[in-house]
């Protein structure tokens, strides 16, 4: 008989409207590590996760791409699955709504809920955001379109997407008649919407207004789950969706005794902040409605942005996974997506904060410590760890007493589901033990014999503070994880729940020579590349701002956020002509060009243009743009760039813009 207690965990299920891109990645990878934590604490794990595959946006999609929007789907739901597992993600079940036991499930609560008058057919008139697959009242739009009589004939939802006007028959879900018992439920489980905060916000700007029935069901697509007695009708999406958390557990099912274990468990939803009206108002009414338990947690996170505002498949700023693991592998992607997001926070992604991180805490803080140790036990011991004894040298006590205390707000952390704190107290243990290695200086122990015992325990406890750091960063970081256990010659023998140092086994041999677990990285030459990637990942999108003089059918289209002119401006664009052009040693990508750009000197650039001119030659003499006021880089660790080469790149090819010969060298373009 089992003692571990049941959790489920759930993701949002996605849409497949777009390859997924870091946000999705940080949802599953938050979900990913709560699954690996608890299971390692003895409970019996169920981590869901899936596809939201129906509505009019993935019709839509469908139908941009000339194929079916089940072919569109399947096609997706292949690609995701590949990326949950590129990034090891130890999901239970991949749900799709369009599963058919899903769909039937779906119709028959359907069903239920209008033969028990929860649901009701009615007349919708309103603002719709496609993109969003959300519903709006005027005064939640953030901004309204108006003909010159006033009268409103669009707008824009607060997520940046537009509207369109929605008239159509419709089914609505008696939501207003359950407001008391949802916000009497909140006040009964304070904790249940995190982070604290969430739960006012949603009481202030949905409930205490009135909260209006919902439209449940749309008749101009056909895309979904139809009403199976008014089949004209399809489900809206939402509430097919929302459905997913029950159905993947057999709920309506004959097989339902998941259903019976989980649901009845710890429930766990973690969800971004943009769709927690939908899980924290509707998703809990529905399961009023349906006499069923509501779940422990909701748990809302903020999102990562870019510089230029909120990442967004439709927007095309993003970052993806893919590129991120192939260049830097898959540890320092989960390691900086869960360390960097505070909680309840938005945070910015950013190249230079990424290749940072990697450097300083993971190859500098922790895989120099566990070289250092591995090193000396083997230098001073022939690799056998001696015994570990408390309180030998004067530092050993210190030592243990902050590894206790961050084991104990580890664990804290993890249950309150706050990785960067978690992880925080993980870096602090790691901090202090490179200290204790400054402290204890083993270099002058291992040169006076009557130290040996200090000797002894300078060691055992670094090998001891280095299982601790291996057992807390193993939800996080499975493969470092493993590593260090094996490296430290503790392959396998996890036991999060008991930890502490006096736990280190006796009789271990640490590897004769440890390989580093992360290389250092050229910052210059990383930043680079993945700014590189980020540019040529993203896509030419249709600009939302409409001009008041531009013409109803002209619609200007940039792959950039709008600018003021002071910013464009702001940088310097110069003729200057190539004097000398060079192969870069190392490089298959650079060229280092010497131009005459008015300069007292010739100034040196380097530009990844290479593969476009196998014959480099050819550039000497022309005439090219620049643009002259760039900061100065390093690259390849030892050039400097003083500028930038304009070109332009089109099917595939890339021509550097050059100028007609009779302008002299150093004029300023503008
Ligand atoms: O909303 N930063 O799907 P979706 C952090 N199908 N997280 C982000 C993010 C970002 N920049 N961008 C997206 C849907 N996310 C519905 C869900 S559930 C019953 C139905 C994550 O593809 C975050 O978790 O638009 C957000 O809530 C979710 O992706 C939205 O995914
Ligand atoms: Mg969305």
């Amino acid at each position: 008989m089992s003692t571990k207690k049941p959790f489920y965990i759930t993701t949002p299920i996605y849409y497949p409207s777009g390859k997924l891109h870091i946000g999705s990645a940080y949802t599953t990878i938050a979900c990913d590590v709560l699954a690996r934590y608890k299971r390692m604490m003895n409970h019996d794990v169920f981590y869901l996760t899936g596809l939201d595959e129906h509505g009019q946006k993935i019709q839509t999609k469908a139908e941009e791409a000339g194929i079916s929007p089940q072919a569109y789907v399947d096609e997706m739901a292949k690609e995701v699955k590949e990326l949950w597992s590129l990034l090891d993600i130890s999901y239970d079940k991949f749900i799709r709504t369009t599963d058919n036991y899903h769909e039937e499930v779906v119709a028959q609560v359907f069903e239920k809920l209008l033969a028990q008058d929860d649901i009701y057919l009615g007349e919708y008139s309103g603002w719709y955001s496609v993109s969003d697959e959300e519903f709006f009242t005027e005064s939640q739009l953030d901004e309204v379109f108006r003909d010159e009589s006033g009268n409103v004939t669009g707008g824009i939802a607060p997520s940046g997407h537009e509207v369109e006007w929605v008239s159509e028959e419709s089914y609505f879900l008696r939501l207003g008649k359950y407001a008391d018992r949802l916000v009497a439920f909140f006040n009964e489980h304070p904790e249940f919407i995190q982070p604290d905060g969430r739960m006012n916000e949603i009481v202030k700007n949905f409930i205490e207004p009135g909260l209006e029935d919902l439209a449940v069901s749309r008749t101009s697509f056909t895309w979904g789950v139809k009403v199976p007695s008014n089949p004209k009708h399809v489900v809206y999406v939402w509430i097919d969706a929302l459905l997913n958390y029950a159905t993947a557990l057999g709920y309506g099912q004959e097989n339902d005794a998941n259903f019976d274990k989980f649901w009845n468990g710890t429930v766990f939803h973690i969800v971004g902040k943009d769709i927690l009206r939908f899980h924290s108002i509707y998703w809990p009414i529905m399961l009023m409605m349906l006499d069923m338990k509501l779940p422990e947690r909701l748990i809302a996170h903020g999102w990562f942005v870019m510089k230029d505002g909120k990442m967004s498949k439709s927007k095309g700023n993003v970052v993806y996974p893919e590129m991120l693991v192939e260049r830097f592998g898959l540890d320092p992607l989960r390691y900086y997506l869960m360390r960097s997001l505070p909680v309840g926070s938005d945070g910015t992604f950013t190249p230079e904060d990424y290749v940072g991180r990697i450097n300083y805490e993971l190859a500098n803080d922790l895989g120099n410590l566990l070289n250092r140790t591995v090193a000396m036990v083997n230098k001073y011991f022939d690799g056998k760890v001696p015994a570990y004894k408390e309180n030998v040298t004067d530092f050993d006590q210190e030592l243990a007493q902050t590894v206790e205390a961050n084991i104990n707000e580890y664990y804290k952390q993890m249950d309150a589901v706050d990785y960067p704190r978690a992880l925080e107290a993980v870096w602090t243990i790691i901090s202090r033990t490179n200290k204790y290695i400054d402290e204890t200086t083993p270099w002058v122990l291992a040169k006076d014999d009557s130290r040996l015992e200090e000797l002894e325990s300078v060691m055992s406890h670094l090998v001891a503070s280095l299982r601790v750091v291996a057992h807390l960063i193993q939800p996080f970081m499975m493969s470092t994880s493993n590593a260090i256990m094996e490296q430290l010659g503790l392959k396998g023998q996890f036991d999060l729940e008991n930890l502490s140092l006096a736990g280190l086994p006796n009789d271990i041999t640490v590897v004769t020579k440890g390989k580093p677990i992360f290389p250092r990285l050229d910052m210059d030459e990383e930043i680079q590349y993945i700014k590189s990637q980020m540019e040529s990942g993203s896509k030419n999108q249709v600009s939302d701002s409409k001009e008041e003089w531009l013409p109803e059918n002209v619609t200007l289209t940039s792959s950039k956020e709008e600018i003021k002119f002071e910013t464009f401006d702001a940088a310097e664009i110069r003729v200057a002509e190539v004097k000398a052009v060079s192969k870069v040693e190392g490089s298959d990508k650079l060229l280092c060009f010497k131009l005459d750009a008015g300069d007292s000197d010739d100034r040196q650039i380097l530009s990844g243009i290479a593969k476009f001119y196998p014959n480099e030659q050819e550039l000497v003499g022309q005439k090219l743009q620049i643009v002259a006021n760039l900061k100065p880089r390093k690259m390849m660790k030892k050039y400097i760039s003083q500028g930038m080469i304009l070109s332009a790149e089109f099917d595939g090819k890339l021509n550097v813009l050059t100028v007609d010969q009779s302008i002299p060298n150093g004029s300023i373009i503008g």
